[in-house]
């Protein structure tokens, strides 16, 4: 009997050793189960003599505890194998460069934008906004364009109802402003604003103004030059020249449109300026004594310039593009140039 339960345990104990993951648990039931070899051998127990019982069992015992022990160790082998080839197939080597994602662009008009307002905050201007769904009165009443004024004509407005309206101009955030500070005043404004116009390569019916406006004492058309004149400059170059040409606004007086020396030709005449050596750059003037009266400064006391442009046209100008609606259509082709 002694030599049967050796046989079985150096059986079981060399079936454990080449054992696989599957097999194991058939080795278990096949040696230590109820109906497994070691069992039967200890069924036989009962044809023992009571001095050979407790050795017999003693040893039936130990096998027993050797192949638990041997089929323990083989488990805990194959899990840590497992996590080990777990581990080596999910590694992930952090020091491996990431994949670059394409940048995205800054659009022209926010870069001319910023540009623009760099330069008027580098003179001492103040950054300030309006609504874009706007009031008549700030519009048009307050800025002397009464109802039935032919200016009203020559922007073609969307009205909401009869006293709202989508803002034509920037012009009502120098009402906006002056009503409620007291001058010194040296903003800028800039925004989007919207006129009934047929989209062409040169008209949109949204489209975005800079607005500038200075009320103190003793403001001159001298300042406004001055200013108009750095401005133009620091965007188009050390060498650019303005010029004043008379023109009518009704919230200005007097009034001018300004154009630069073409940047191109230096103002002998080229295709970007039609041969002209001028390019238009933006409308200003002398703030009209009404519209001051209307916002509660005292004309006789205080005086002041205000310009304004087209932010689009600025940058068509400066970048050589041709047609207005390349701005809106998010084209990377177009985007991807600037
Ligand atoms: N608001 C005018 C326009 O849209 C431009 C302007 C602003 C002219 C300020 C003079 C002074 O045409």
């Amino acid at each position: 009997m002694k030599e049967k339960l050796n046989q079985i345990r150096e059986a079981a104990l060399n079936a454990i050793d080449t054992a696989t993951d599957a097999t194991l648990e058939q080795i278990k039931v096949r040696y230590l189960g109820k109906k497994g070899e070691l069992t039967a051998v200890l069924r036989g127990m009962g044809s023992l003599t009571p001095e050979e019982r407790p050795k017999i069992g003693q040893l039936a015992n130990d096998i027993r505890e050797s192949i638990e022990a041997a089929i323990a160790k083989k488990v805990q082998e194959a899990q840590a194998k497992g996590l080990e080839r777990k581990l080596r197939a999910e590694k992930l080597d952090v020091t491996v460069p990431g994949t670059a994602l394409p940048a995205g662009h800054i659009h022209p008009l926010t870069k001319v934008r910023r540009d623009l307002e760099d330069i008027f905050i580098g003179m001492g201007f103040q950054v300030v906004e309006g609504p874009e769904v706007e009031l008549d009165y700030y519009n048009f009443q307050a800025l002397n364009i009464p109802e039935n004024h032919p200016a009203r004509d020559t922007q073609d407005t969307f009205y909401i109802t009869d006293k709202i309206l989508l803002r034509s101009q920037t012009s009502p955030v120098q009402v906006r402003t002056m009503e409620h500070r007291k001058p010194p005043i040296r903003i800028i404004s800039p925004g989007r604003v919207y006129r009934s116009d047929a989209l062409d390569s040169t008209h949109s019916p949204l489209f975005h103004q800079l607005e500038g406006l200075v009320v103190d004492k003793g403001i001159t058309m001298g300042d406004l030059k001055g200013t108009l004149e750095t401005f133009a400059k620091k965007m188009f170059g050390e060498n650019t020249r303005i010029r004043f040409r008379p023109h009518h606004f009704p919230f200005t007086e007097p009034s001018a449109e300004v154009d630069a020396s073409c940047f191109v030709c230096g103002g002998k005449g080229c295709r970007l300026c039609k041969g002209e050596g001028w390019i238009e750059i933006l409308g200003a003037g002398m703030v009209h004594p009404f519209v001051l009266s209307n916002c509660g400064i005292d004309p006789e006391e205080y005086s002041g310039f205000a310009f304004g442009l087209g932010i689009e046209r600025i940058t068509m100008i400066s970048r050589g593009i041709d047609d207005i609606r390349l701005f809106y259509e998010n084209d990377q082709r177009f985007l991807n140039q600037f």
